[in-house]
């Protein structure tokens, strides 16, 4: 099959089309020809290495995480799928060959069925993205009616769905992102927009119940003075100097978290159910056709300012 591998890590050239071995699904394994994948910063960060100590693989490797596709290969054992069953899910990409390819292998169990209703091109873009923002703020920030929330990146991939999702839990929504996305936000649900090339997100103080960074363009240290008493910053950037931070938080009236996903079969079903009913809408910026065009689509993802997701199609 055809792939993009990485053959090391560095920027865009690293990535190469090659032909690969068709994996072969054993007991408990089903085999995904890809329709389509999205492309997410997590991507980027292993290409580059920053994210290198975390990945545990081999170079040259299958980059890749979220898609969706039809089932081609079952593994012997398999009794909840069946070939050209139409499904999406993700791998856990430090530890997994991913979906940039014309084949994916996964575990039964980290798929689910697509709606018809929905196409490829969303359906591929929902696992960690809109999952990530549903835990973050039904988790994390544990958003209630009537609060204030900030959302710093509010037109990107995780923020366009958080300005919805947080909406759609009550909150009063402020959301940051430059002048040409304001529209795009207000049309999602956000009541206030920051536009940040102007004005400091946190010109107003002690106003927010959460302010949840999607950037990491910012810190707690100038966000505090935004949050009310009992008032959280939450990042979705993991690092060693916010872990140690967030230690703190006992002693400290105003508090910070970082997030990590829990992979959640329950929670994707959700989102996907929002998605079928017409709750929450994803917008996708950009489809690109074949893998061939990874290098456009990635180094449209690197310049920052994608309105919402960005996919690939095969
Ligand atoms: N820890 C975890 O488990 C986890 C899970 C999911 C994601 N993440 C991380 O979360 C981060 C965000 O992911 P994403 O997919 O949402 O990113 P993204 O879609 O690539 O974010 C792009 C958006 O950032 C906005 N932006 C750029 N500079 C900004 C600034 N100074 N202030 C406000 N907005 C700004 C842009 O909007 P404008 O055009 O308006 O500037 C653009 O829409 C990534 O680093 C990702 O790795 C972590």
């Amino acid at each position: 099959m055809k792939a993009i591998l990485l053959q090391n890590y560095g920027n865009l050239d690293a990535l190469r089309i090659a032909q690969v071995p068709t994996p072969v699904p054993a007991a408990g394994e089903v085999l995904v020809k890809v329709n389509a994948f999205t492309i997410s910063p997590l991507e980027l960060k292993i290409r580059s290495g920053e994210a290198k100590m975390f990945v545990r693989r081999k170079l040259p490797m299958l980059m890749g995480t979220d898609f969706a596709g039809e089932i081609a290969e079952v593994g012997e054992d398999s009794t909840v799928w069946k070939v050209g069953d139409e499904v999406l899910g993700t791998v856990d990409a430090f530890k997994q060959s991913g979906p940039y390819a014309e084949y994916v292998l996964v575990k039964a169990e980290q798929i689910i069925p697509k709606p018809t209703s929905i196409t490829f091109e969303t359906a591929c873009t929902l696992p960690i993205s809109a999952v990530s923002a549903l835990q973050c703020l039904r988790d994390v920030g544990k958003v209630k009616a009537g609060q204030n929330v900030l959302i710093l990146g509010a037109a990107g991939s995780l923020g366009h769905i958080s300005v919805q999702l947080a909406k759609q839990m009550g909150a009063n929504v402020t959301a940051v992102c430059r002048y040409n996305n304001a529209n795009f936000v207000k049309s999602l649900g956000a009541d206030r927009v920051i536009d940040y090339s102007q004005t400091s997100p946190f010109a107003q103080m002690e106003a927010y119940d959460l302010i949840f960074d999607v950037v990491d363009k910012y810190s707690f240290k100038d966000a505090k003075q935004a949050l009310r008493r009992g008032g959280l910053y939450l990042n979705t950037v993991p690092g060693p100097a916010k872990m140690f931070s967030a230690l703190w938080n006992p002693f400290r009236a105003k508090k910070m978290a970082v997030f990590f996903l829990k992979p959640s079969i329950d929670d994707l079903k959700w989102v996907v159910q929002q998605v079928e009913e017409g709750k929450l809408k994803i917008n996708i910026d950009k489809t690109y056709q074949g893998l061939e065009s990874i290098y456009e689509a990635t180094a449209n993802l690197e310049a920052g300012h994608v309105r919402g997701k960005l996919v690939i199609q095969l």
